[in-house]
């Protein structure tokens, strides 16, 4: 009785090796445990053994049971675990005769403007500097003649720091340290600098208006600079950009650190003219502040104003990138659309 008890569990170890799935697994326990099971065979048995044997027998018997019915609720879980191997092993496997996907980078729109501006510049004797973003109060508007209280502030609302110290609203925040840094120019020569940079408003988002955008600001400084300068370098400018010649027309403009001051605008290039919410139905965009440098700016920069004149240019980049791509909505370039910004690869 014993032995074969012995020989059962024999049987069941060697079956349960073999098993590979669940449903595997329950034809052994059925096999063994079922109504009709090898091990419940036995119990029944136990009604024609008596007294102390069936007692011992019933023990035994009952102990393999037990024993089988654990076996199979951990086996259960090494198959689990043999499951999971299997998968792991699935996605780890590669076949490596399938081309890779190459997702190249490509240059931003606005970066690509920029560059083509700075290497026209650098042609013509430009030094090409970057200004801080995180700018003082002090660099951004009283050092291009906006005092505390002064209107214009409102018009360029920013972020403002814990320390006080804000995002700059336009790239001439970096006049002055440019000008405390070069200098006035030799006799003879002049000063000319190209500043591009990320700026900071406070704006209501719509089609034309982000609260991040990029200037490109240009400073030409000299004993005569004159307004035919400026014109002359505008237009360079644009022609560069545009490979053609654009209709742009000037009216005078304000701002408190040139005088006198002038809006260069641009033919709107998205609806030819006629009107479109890029271009507020006008038909124009303004594309080109610029005026001669004030001269309460040049003495805040350390330059003498009766000596020295120049210009000064704060052109909108974002703008001119929109223009060039036909770029209907300017929340394009900050929204990451990889799809969209790739096209623009020159
Ligand atoms: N800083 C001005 C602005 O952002 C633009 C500007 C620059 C105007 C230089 C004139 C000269 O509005």
């Amino acid at each position: 009785m014993f032995e074969k008890l012995e020989n059962l569990k024999l049987k069941f170890e060697e079956e349960l090796n073999d098993v590979n799935s669940n449903d595997e697994l329950e034809k052994v326990r059925v096999e063994f445990l079922g109504k009709k099971g090898l091990v419940t065979e036995e119990l029944k048995n136990l009604r024609n053994l008596s007294g102390e044997e069936k007692k011992n027998a019933g023990m035994k018997i009952n102990q393999l049971k037990s024993y089988i019915e654990k076996a199979i609720v951990d086996y259960q879980k090494v198959l689990e675990e043999k499951e999971y191997q299997r998968e792991i092993e699935k996605s780890e496997r590669y076949d490596y005769s399938i081309p890779s996907i190459k997702e190249i980078g490509t240059l931003h729109p606005i970066t690509i403007v920029q560059k083509q501006i700075e290497d026209k510049f650098k042609t013509m004797g430009f030094i090409i500097e970057d200004g801080l973003e995180i700018q003082t109060e002090y660099n951004n508007f009283e050092a291009v003649n906006i005092p505390e209280n002064h209107p214009a502030r409102d018009m360029q609302d920013t972020y403002y720091l814990e320390n006080g110290q804000i995002l700059k609203t336009h790239t001439s925040a970096a006049q002055n340290t440019i000008m405390k840094k070069y200098g006035a120019p030799k006799p003879g020569e002049s000063l000319k600098v190209l500043f591009p940079g990320r700026c900071f408003r406070n704006e209501n988002l719509d089609a034309s208006h982000e609260n991040t955008f990029f200037q490109l600001e240009g400073m030409m400084i000299g004993e005569d600079i004159s307004i035919s300068n400026l014109i002359y370098f505008m237009k360079v400018l644009l022609t560069e950009v545009f490979e053609r010649d654009v209709k742009v027309r000037l009216r005078p403009g304000f701002f408190p650190f040139v005088e006198p001051g002038f809006e260069l605008d641009i033919n709107c290039e998205i609806c030819g003219g006629s009107g479109c919410p890029t271009c507020k139905h006008s038909g124009w965009l303004e594309l080109l502040p610029c005026g001669m440098i004030h001269p309460n700016v040049l003495s805040m920069g350390g330059i003498d104003p009766d000596k020295y004149t120049g210009f000064a240019f704060g052109l909108g980049l974002t703008r001119l990138a929109m223009m060039k791509y036909n770029i209907k909505d300017i929340r394009l370039f900050n929204s990451g659309n990889i799809k969209q910004l790739k096209q623009f690869i020159k």
